[in-house]
C-alpha cells in the first residue's frame, strides 16, 4: 500500500501521477464543485453519449423510422453484450443485454433450478440486494414450495460474509449458489474461483450478481466455468437511468435451459410467427421483448472509454483511490466517531467503501443537502462512497472527506430529522 499523508497536497501529487486523470474531460461535469461519490449507483453522463442520442432520436427514429430495426437496432442486443462481454471474460455468444437486472436474476434462477429439479436448496447470502432475495422467494413460490433458501450470515464484523457457513451449505442437495460478486454495502468482494469451485464440486450450478463489480473489478466468468451472471449497466458503465441490464449463460449449457418467458425475441425465426414457441439456439433465447431502444443505444455509447481503458487500468486506479479513502477514513473521521465498514485488504473490497456512524443518516442528508457532496445511505449505518476511476480525482476524495469533517465539528447534522426520505 502507498505510504499516503492526509494533507491536501498529497491528493494533488496522486492526480498528477494518475494516467487516467484525462478521462474525465469526456463526462458532463456541470458543477465543479460537485463532490460526486455514487457512480457505484447512476454513473455520470458520458458527453458522446448527448451526440449519440441526438443522432438516434433526429435520424434513425425520426428519418429512418421503421427501417431502424434492419439498419442495426435488432442486432443490438447481441452486439452490445459482445462488448460487455470483454469486461466479463467472457468469449462469444454468451452475452446479451436487455430487461432489468431483476428480470434476468429471475430468467436465469428458474433456468437453473428447473434444470435440476431434484435439488432443493438455494444458498445466497444476507449481503445479496434485497431485489435479489425477493425473486428468489417469488421463484420457490411460482415453483409450488419445494425449494429452501438458505441466507449465509455475516462474520462477526458485517464486513465479511460467514465463508465457512457459506462452504458447509452447499450440499449434493444444492440446485444453485446465487451471491453478490461485491456486495452492495461493504463492498466485499468474493473469490470468484474458490465459491464457484465450491458449487460445482457439490454438482451446484453459480449464478453470480455482477451489478457493482462490473467495470470495477476484472471479472473472468470463462476461466472459472461460471454458469450464469447478471448485471446492470448504469453504476460503473454509465448506461443511464434505468438502462437495460446484462445476462451471461454459460455456453456448454445454453441449449440445456430454458428461459420461463417465452417471448418473440427469444424465438427461433420470429418473423416465420409460428404459433407455438421453439426457442432460438443459444444465448438468443434468453431475450423475451422488444428492447428499448433509446436507452439501449445510449448506453453502447457511454461504454466506450471504458473499453478504451480496460480493466487493469481501472482496478489499479480503483484500488488506490478505495486505500485513500481508508486511510483518510482512519485519520480525519475515526476520531470523530467514524469506523470503516469494508474490508482493508484491497484485494477483498470492489469500488465504494463504507464509513459507518450511528448518526450516518442525518450527516448523509447534511452532505447532500449543504456541502455538496453527494453519496448514499444504506441501512442502518452506513455512509457509502463509491469511486469511479475514469471520473473521480484523487482531490475530490480529500475534499469529500474534509466536508464530511466540516459537518461533524459544525454539527451541522442535528438539525435533520431521524425520519427517511422515501430515496436514500
Ligand atoms: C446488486 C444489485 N442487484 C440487483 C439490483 C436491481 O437492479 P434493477 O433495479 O435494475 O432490477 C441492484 C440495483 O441497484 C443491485 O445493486
Amino acid at each position: 500500500m502507498t505510504n499516503f499523508s492526509p494533507s491536501r497536497e498529497f491528493a494533488k501529487q496522486l492526480d498528477q501521477q494518475d494516467s487516467l486523470a484525462s478521462y474525465r474531460e469526456q463526462f458532463i461535469i456541470n458543477d465543479p464543485d460537485l463532490i460526486y461519490l455514487d457512480g457505484n449507483s447512476l454513473g455520470r453522463l458520458p458527453k458522446s453519449v448527448i451526440e449519440r442520442m441526438k443522432k438516434v432520436v433526429e435520424e434513425e427514429w425520426g428519418t429512418d423510422l421503421i427501417r431502424g430495426w434492419n439498419k442495426g437496432w435488432w442486432e443490438s442486443p447481441s452486439r452490445i453484450g459482445e462488448k460487455i462481454a470483454t469486461l466479463l471474460g467472457a468469449r462469444e455468444e454468451q452475452v446479451v443485454v436487455g430487461d432489468q437486472t431483476s428480470i434476468n436474476l429471475f430468467k436465469l434462477v428458474t433456468a437453473a433450478l428447473t434444470f435440476q429439479p431434484q435439488k432443493k436448496r438455494i444458498i445466497t447470502d444476507t449481503f445479496n440486494f434485497p431485489s435479489d432475495l425477493y425473486i428468489l422467494q417469488g421463484i420457490v413460490r411460482l415453483l409450488g414450495n419445494r425449494h429452501e433458501i438458505i441466507r449465509i450470515g455475516a462474520q462477526d464484523d458485517d464486513i465479511t460474509p460467514d465463508l465457512a457457513a457459506l462452504e458447509n451449505a452447499i450440499t449434493e442437495d444444492t440446485a444453485l449458489v446465487t451471491l453478490s460478486h461485491v456486495t452492495f454495502k461493504s463492498g466485499y468482494l468474493y473469490d470468484m474461483a474458490h465459491v464457484t469451485e465450491l458449487a460445482h464440486c457439490k454438482g451446484a450450478l453459480i449464478l453470480w450478481d455482477l451489478s457493482h463489480s462490473v467495470g470495477a473489478v476484472p471479472i473472468e466468468l470463462d476461466k472459472y466455468d461460471v454458469d450464469f451472471a447478471i448485471g446492470c449497466t448504469y453504476k460503473y458503465l454509465n448506461g443511464g437511468p434505468g438502462a437495460p441490464a446484462f445476462l451471461y449463460v454459460n455456453k456448454a449449457i445454453q441449449n440445456d435451459v430454458t428461459s420461463p418467458i417465452w417471448g418473440w425475441w427469444g424465438q427461433n425465426n420470429p418473423f416465420a410467427f409460428n404459433l407455438d414457441y421453439q426457442p432460438a439456439p443459444g444465448i438468443q433465447r434468453f431475450l423475451a421483448g422488444t428492447a428499448p431502444m433509446l436507452s439501449t443505444l445510449a448506453m453502447e455509447e457511454a461504454l466506450t472509454p471504458l473499453l478504451d481503458v480496460g480493466m487493469d487500468a481501472l482496478r489499479a486506479k480503483s484500488i488506490l483511490m478505495t486505500d485513500y479513502a481508508s486511510f483518510l477514513t482512519d485519520h480525519l473521521l475515526a476520531p470523530l466517531g467514524f469506523s470503516l465498514g469494508s474490508p482493508r485488504d484491497s484485494a477483498e473490497r470492489g469500488s465504494h467503501i463504507s464509513i459507518r456512524h450511528k448518526e450516518g443518516y442525518r450527516i448523509n442528508r447534511a452532505m447532500i443537502e449543504e456541502m455538496n457532496v453527494i453519496p448514499d445511505f444504506r441501512e442502518p449505518d452506513n455512509i457509502r462512497l463509491g469511486f469511479a476511476p475514469l471520473y473521480i480525482s484523487f482531490a475530490d476524495i480529500w475534499e469529500g472527506f474534509d466536508r464530511i469533517r466540516k459537518v461533524m465539528e459544525e454539527e451541522r447534522y442535528e438539525k435533520y430529522p431521524k425520519q427517511r426520505l422515501v430515496v436514500t
